[in-house]
């Protein structure tokens, strides 16, 4: 085991920035050469015998983990602190860190805070609340392939399915009208963008953050069957949150909900119409279609780099420790492409077995959406291929843009016909 050198720059405020002794760190994020797959330098990093250095755009240097066995223990230390108010925190982009500082959505604080939050909400996504939403969500996919079905050829799988489908499902699940849909949509293209200033990220979820406001008032007044009347009747009607996190805590539930499927949703297409052997299996046998889920999210790992801590301790891992105060970032996608946790894991398998993947985060954090975002997935797709047997992407994969300014990757537009 080694351990990395003592860092003297663990407060970022103090560090001097690029030096010559920095010279070997490496440049992050990276790019993905395949769509499908996290970056190839990933590979090279978890054979290392120590840690990987990064440095980010803001010129902070968190330590990389990429090892399976690494990840889950970076994440589930009790020294492992979400808190964005650290200084030490190693956001991506300018905005977000002043952003989750303010506003302190529950995936960016520490327990006993993220515990009290997260007990509000847990209750929304249990396996039973979720299978209950499964008529909706068909209900939905069936009407959005329609809509994409009517777009002249070649329409595009982001725009004119898998956004529509998520954002829909999202709104729905909270509670937000139809008619502020459009409005919803443009405002998380802003936010959830790393292109984004601090200035526009601020302005688009102050415009989101009014609508929200919104909503808690109506539905407190008139409540229905929904995520935000539950929440505004109880935890906010009983002084137990204040009204600020509640607009925080709703804000961050639509958006992590509503990025993450409309992402997914048109990659894990795209890899099942590249991969037609697999597509085969799923139609000869639809039983392998929640496994096959499961394994796109192993195998395409989105949310790859939202994993952001700091150390409050040190934390030994088996590729070295990482120091007290200093930053770092547990790569999903390294650890679901680890071979030593899953054979061959560059081959798309829908008939792998294995569960173990991070591609929901571990431990504390681990993604309250889970449930939903699988059943999401999995309609989404098997409506999309039932309904469209003939479906065929126009570009070919290296053509195709990647959607590389979001916290969670995806593609722009993915050109399809029939
Ligand atoms: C569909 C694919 C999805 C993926 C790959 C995904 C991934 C993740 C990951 C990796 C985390 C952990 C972040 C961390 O540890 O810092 C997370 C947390 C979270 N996700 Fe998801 N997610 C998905 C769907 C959803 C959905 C559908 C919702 C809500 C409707 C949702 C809401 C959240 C929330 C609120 C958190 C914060 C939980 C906490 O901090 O305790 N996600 N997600």
């Amino acid at each position: 085991m080694t351990r990395p050198a003592p860092d003297p720059a663990t407060d970022p405020a103090t560090d001097p920035g690029p030096t010559a002794a920095d010279g070997d760190d490496t440049s992050f994020p990276l790019a993905r050469t395949c769509p499908f797959t996290p970056p190839d330098d990933y590979a090279g990093m978890r054979e290392r015998a120590d840690l990987t250095r990064a440095r980010i755009p803001s010129g902070k240097r968190p330590w990389l983990v990429t090892r399976h066995e690494d990840v889950r223990a970076a994440l589930s230390h009790p020294a492992a602190s979400s808190d964005a108010r650290n200084p030490a925190f190693p956001a991506l982009g300018d905005g977000e860190q002043v952003v989750a500082a303010e506003l302190r959505p529950f995936i960016r604080m520490d327990p006993p805070d993220h515990t009290l939050v997260r007990r509000m909400l847990v209750g929304e996504f249990t396996v039973r609340r979720v299978r209950a939403m499964r008529p909706a969500i068909e209900a939905v996919c069936a009407e959005q392939v329609e809509y994409l079905l009517s777009r002249p050829a070649p329409a595009d799988l982001v725009a004119d399915y898998a956004n529509r489908v998520s954002t829909t499902v999202i709104c729905r699940l909270l509670g937000v009208p139809l008619e502020d849909l459009e409005f919803f949509r443009r405002i998380t293209s802003i936010s959830g963008s790393r292109d984004s200033t601090e200035e526009e990220v601020g302005a688009a979820l102050g415009e989101l953050f009014g609508l929200i406001d919104r909503l808690i008032d109506d539905k407190a007044k008139d409540p229905r069957d929904d995520l935000i009347s539950r929440l505004a009747t109880g935890p906010l009607a009983r002084g137990e949150i204040t009204r600020h996190s509640l607009l925080s805590q709703i804000g961050i539930t639509l958006n992590a909900g509503h990025e993450t499927s409309r992402n997914m949703i048109p990659l894990a297409a795209l890899a099942l119409l590249e991969h037609p052997e697999q597509l085969e299996l799923l139609r000869e046998d639809p039983q392998l279609w929640p496994g096959a889920v499961d394994e796109l999210l192993r195998y395409l790992s989105v949310a790859d780099v939202i994993t952001l801590r700091v150390a409050t301790e040190d934390i030994p891992l088996s590729s070295g420790t990482i120091p007290a105060g200093d930053g770092y970032i547990a790569l999903l996608g390294a650890a679901n492409h680890d071979p030593g946790a899953f054979p061959e894991p560059g081959r798309l398998d829908v008939r792998r077995t294995q569960r173990n993947h991070v591609a929901f985060g571990y431990g504390t954090h681990q993604c309250v959406g889970q449930n939903l975002g699988r059943l999401e997935i999995e309609i989404a797709l098997r409506t999309l291929f039932d309904r469209v047997p003939t479906l065929r992407s126009e570009l070919a994969l290296a053509d195709l843009p990647a959607r590389s300014s979001s916290a969670i990757f995806g593609l722009d537009e993915v050109p399809v016909s029939w």
